[in-house]
């Protein structure tokens, strides 16, 4: 399934999300971290003079009678520390307290490091005072004579400043990391909507140009990837509107091509109707022509097939081993009877021993023939063409040169175009030339025209020589 976010929620939101889970976490951390000292603290220096109080009463009045001796002992005990002091003795009643709002002489306590330090270990407490209800700490220390606990020593102090501080520096933590919050994701923002306006650029461009007007350009606001990709749009819009104009100018080349000879084909039907074919001569003339106009459209439509076949890149060559010498004196052969009608005179000068190519003979054949057809149709009476071959060890030149008209300079980088015919009366449509350098490229060759005008024409078809290799498998297969 879709879903309609757009890019800048996306980036925002995760963005956001990423930013909101590391202040998190770096809070939670340092928030731990900042409790744990403050709070440590206390419960080391209580319990320090806490160890203290009991290692003196150990030394020096372990002999003594912890009841008679408690008042000295706490006002010992109580002497550096503004901590409040107990001594209690070892069921728990209380012998002793610097505090005198306290509970009252010989009661019995009940915390649970007191009862740990009745056992002989140090006891630490953190809750509320049951008197007071405040949040205190205690730490109590049994008091030890000859290996038996006499009594507990119990330091006790508010922790209420303590937690305030702590309270205090959270508050502080907690709003830093909400100002960091709120600055990147204002950041993300502005960040976000740099990106997303070149997209949403893009994006009415691209639509423009679904809709098919070409003449918009999308706007390239940062040499960056949406920028290269805003340039590709505009190339493409480019190259859509040149290839609409060159189709638009094929139509209209074809319809022209077409109209020729259907306007005099129509012309001679209405003249040979059977009102006018009085005359045998005209009625043979007129048949003639429509003749010749029909086989000028099918030809034209042939080529039109071709070109089609060829421009969608639907032709594929069958290559096989060609025999290049064979192949040229049967077109010559093919050719022989026309050229003798026109005068002219047809040679094929190819060296009989020359090794194969690898080609597409059909096609090869059906260039070679548009070749000399043209050679046939430029050159006079009693003119020449010769076709000849030529090899090295990268490719093979066939070249058909005539002592035609020629084609003009200006004309000549023109021949290869579609529909092309400089300004002859013989011409026909104009694409032969074309479809014949389109073959010849698919064979990875090239095609060069090079002429004398009133001298004659030289057209070079060059063939790469089939990488051997491919070649050798072909023969021995
Ligand atoms: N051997 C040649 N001698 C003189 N002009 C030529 C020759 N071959 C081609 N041309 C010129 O090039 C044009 C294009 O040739 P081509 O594409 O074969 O079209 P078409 O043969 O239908 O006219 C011709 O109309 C002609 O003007
Ligand atoms: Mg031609």
């Amino acid at each position: 399934m879709i879903k309609h976010f757009g890019i800048q929620k996306r980036l925002v939101g995760s963005y956001f999300i990423v930013i909101f889970i590391t202040v998190f976490i770096l809070e939670v951390l340092l928030i731990t971290a900042v409790r744990y000292y403050y709070v440590h603290n206390v419960e080391r220096i209580l319990a320090n003079q806490a160890e203290i109080s009991a290692s003196f009463f150990h030394h020096y009045f372990a002999d003594e009678n912890i009841v008679e001796q408690s008042e000295r002992l706490l006002k010992g005990f109580a002497e550096n520390t503004t901590a409040q002091v107990q001594i209690i003795d070892s069921r728990g009643m209380l012998l002793q307290d610097s505090s005198e709002g306290s509970y009252k002489l010989l009661t019995r306590l009940q915390f649970p490091d007191l009862e740990k330090a009745q056992n002989g270990e140090a006891g630490v407490w953190k809750g509320r005072d049951p008197l007071t209800n405040e949040l205190v700490m205690a730490v109590s220390y049994p008091l030890q004579a000859k290996q038996t606990t006499v009594g507990v020593v119990r330091f006790i102090t508010s922790l209420t400043e303590t937690m305030a501080t702590i309270r205090y520096i959270t508050t502080m933590l907690i709003s830093v990391g909400l100002i960091v919050i709120v600055i990147v994701a204002g950041l993300g923002i502005v960040l976000s909507r740099m990106i997303t306006s070149s997209i949403r650029d893009l994006k009415l461009a691209a639509d423009r140009m679904a809709e098919g007007d070409f003449t918009v350009r999308a706007k390239k606001r940062y040499a960056d990837e949406l920028g290269t990709l805003a340039d590709t749009l505009n190339t493409m819009a480019v190259k859509i509107t040149r290839n609409e104009q060159l189709k638009n100018d094929f139509i209209s080349s074809v319809s022209h091509e077409i109209r020729t000879p259907l306007t005099s084909i129509k012309g001679w039907v209405v003249t040979l109707k059977p009102e006018n074919t009085k005359c045998q001569q005209l009625l043979t003339e007129g048949l003639d022509i429509i003749e010749s106009e029909t086989d000028r459209l099918t030809q034209l439509v042939d080529e039109l097939l071709d070109l089609s076949k060829l421009d969608n890149g639907r032709i594929e060559l069958t290559r096989a081993p060609v025999h290049l010498s064979v192949l040229l004196s049967h077109i010559s052969a093919q050719l022989a009877p026309r050229a003798a009608r026109l005068g002219i005179l047809l040679e094929v000068k190819a060296d009989q021993n020359q090794e194969m190519i690898l080609a597409d003979e059909n096609r090869l054949k059906q260039v070679l023939i548009n070749l000399l057809d043209n050679s046939l149709k430029f050159t006079e009476a009693e003119g020449h063409i010769q076709i000849y071959t030529h090899s090295s060890l990268e490719q093979v030149v066939i070249t058909i040169e005539d002592s035609g008209v020629g084609i003009d300079p200006q004309d000549i980088d023109h021949v290869l175009n579609k529909f092309y015919k400089g300004s002859h009366k013989r011409a026909g449509s104009g694409l032969g030339l074309s479809i014949c350098a389109e073959i010849i490229k698919l064979h990875q060759g090239e095609l060069l025209i090079d002429s004398v005008p009133g001298h004659g024409t030289k057209v070079h078809i060059y063939l790469p020589r089939s990488n051997s290799k491919n070649f050798n498998d072909f023969i021995t297969f």
